[in-house]
């Protein structure tokens, strides 16, 4: 199966960046909600820097898409997958820190904390993690209050510590920043700092139609699957892409000593196991014939991308 199986894939991946984007203007608008005081203006206005205008939108596309299997509502899908991007772009912002990656330039623009400064780019990032919540508990995502439950634990445990923020301890921990340069267990580093909620954005349409059991498991194993392939490409564009289609700088891991599955298996190796992954997430996907062909789509564009 390859991305032309799917004709209109690069119109449907835009069309949910447009419907992401103006969902979180509105999310992001300067007006208090009940119960909130106040939107500190200058929180506001870094936050938007932040996550409007920018990203390739493909953890809301997986939600959506995801979602799409089960016939689940676009409106619900899309505001699951606002949340998740809200997250994502937190995350980013921390990574991007002096005291975390210290990266000047981020989806084609200064870095938040070179815009601003440090203490705004924080504050701009945990309000970011609160607002995701405020999101994925919202009535409109599902009327049955459990399956929100389920999908808020499900956001908090792929962002948390056994997930995204553990998996950026482990990736600094890796470059020997603490003291002694403990053996990395990269496979398990990637799944953790973006495997996890590339993953919540593969399982949360499984949790919104409610799915079987089976169902459940066969996007976990996608998830996992295009999780740890969407990495290995990030580290491979490290090395081998162009900063100015990726926005970002190039050669950061190299300068910073992170351990990678390039520095780990070279070049060659590291492209044999997109490869395998790309089998992998193809499989995993078998049972949905047809419904998983926008999906298995999407792990070619991540083993693919160029940005
Ligand atoms: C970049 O993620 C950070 C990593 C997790 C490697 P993306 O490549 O999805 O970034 P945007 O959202 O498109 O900018
Ligand atoms: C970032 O990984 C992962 C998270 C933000 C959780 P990287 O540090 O490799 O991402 P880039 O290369 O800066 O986008
Ligand atoms: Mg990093
Ligand atoms: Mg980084
Ligand atoms: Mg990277």
């Amino acid at each position: 199966m390859t991305a032309t199986a799917v004709p209109d894939f690069a119109k449907r991946l835009d069309q949910t960046a447009e419907d992401t984007e103006a969902l979180l203007a509105r999310l992001l608008a300067d007006a208090a909600l009940p119960d909130e005081i106040v939107r500190p203006k200058r929180l506001m206005d870094a936050m938007r820097y932040s996550s409007l205008g920018g990203g390739k939108r493909l953890r809301p596309f997986l939600v959506v898409e995801s979602s799409a299997v089960f016939g689940v509502a676009r409106e619900a899908a899309l505001l699951a997958g606002a949340a998740l991007e809200c997250i994502h772009c937190y995350s980013l912002i921390h990574d991007d820190l002096p005291a975390m990656d210290n990266s000047d330039l981020r989806r084609g623009r200064p870095t938040l904390h070179k815009k601003t400064d440090d203490a705004t780019a924080i504050l701009a990032g945990d309000g970011l993690l609160t607002l995701a919540f405020d999101i994925i508990t919202r009535d409109e995502i599902h009327q049955d209050q459990t399956v929100r439950l389920l999908l808020t634990r499900a956001l908090a445990r792929a962002s948390g510590i056994g997930g995204m923020v553990g998996g950026q301890m482990l990736d600094l921990a890796g470059e020997g920043r603490f003291g002694d340069r403990e053996p990395v267990d990269v496979a398990r580093l990637q799944q953790m700092k973006t495997g996890a909620l590339l993953r919540f954005g593969c399982v949360a349409g499984a949790i919104l139609g409610q799915s079987s059991r089976q169902e459940y498991q066969a996007l976990d194993d996608y998830g996992r699957a295009l999780g740890e392939a969407f990495q290995i490409a990030d580290d491979l564009l490290d090395v081998e892409g162009d900063a100015a289609a990726l926005g970002k700088q190039t050669g950061q891991d190299a300068a910073l000593g992170k351990t990678t599955f390039v520095t780990q298996l070279g070049i060659d190796g590291a492209k044999q196991r997109v490869r395998d992954l790309l089998g992998r997430a193809d499989s995993a996907l078998s049972m949905f014939g047809a419904r998983g062909d926008v999906l298995r789509a999407a792990a070619r564009f991540v083993a693919d991308r160029k940005n």
